[in-house]
């Protein structure tokens, strides 16, 4: 990152990329769990779910893309390790459901990883508002995106038999 953009950091930079490091990990756990629930699940609204949870998958792979960018631009390192992602991240993984007909576990799961990325991202775009704005800005982005998410799905589970 050049001098000036440093510069214009006045948040601590360590802790700014500990957060990243953070949503970085929600975002891959949030993809991987995703995109196995597509694979495994079965039954009549299956088809509809599949498709969405591919789509989102992607999204939520795309996220972890920014946050990885903004983490190397501050001097950091993503997280390395495939097994740090479970105990850096804050809302965690649920594998799908044992029954893989149990669609409306899907959604509740879903739901409830989206419902803690929002509160997180509205948490994180308000801690950087004015300490670091280019950060805040991603934050807000992706805030943005997890409200669709969730808007979706509550669809999704309202019309599930
Ligand atoms: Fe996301
Ligand atoms: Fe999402």
């Amino acid at each position: 990152m050049g001098r000036t953009a440093k510069e214009i950091v006045k948040a601590n930079i360590q802790e700014v990329i500990s957060d990243l490091n953070k949503a970085y990990a929600d975002e891959w756990l949030a993809h991987y769990q995703y995109w196995l629930t597509s694979q495994w699940i079965r039954g009549m609204d299956a088809d509809t779910l599949k498709q969405v949870l591919l789509r989102q998958s992607a999204d939520e792979l795309m996220h972890a893309e920014i946050l990885a960018n903004r983490i190397i631009q501050l001097g950091g390192t993503p997280v390395m390790q495939f097994d740090k992602l479970i105990t850096t991240a804050q809302c965690g993984y649920k594998e799908p459901p044992s029954d893989p007909a149990n669609l409306k576990q899907v959604v509740q799961d879903v739901l409830e990883a989206e419902a803690c990325a929002i509160e997180s991202y509205n948490q994180l775009s308000e801690k950087y508002r004015e300490t670091d704005i280019v950060t805040k800005e991603i934050f807000e982005d992706l805030l943005e995106d997890e409200v669709k998410d969730e808007e979706e799905w509550e669809k999704l589970g309202a019309n599930l038999v």
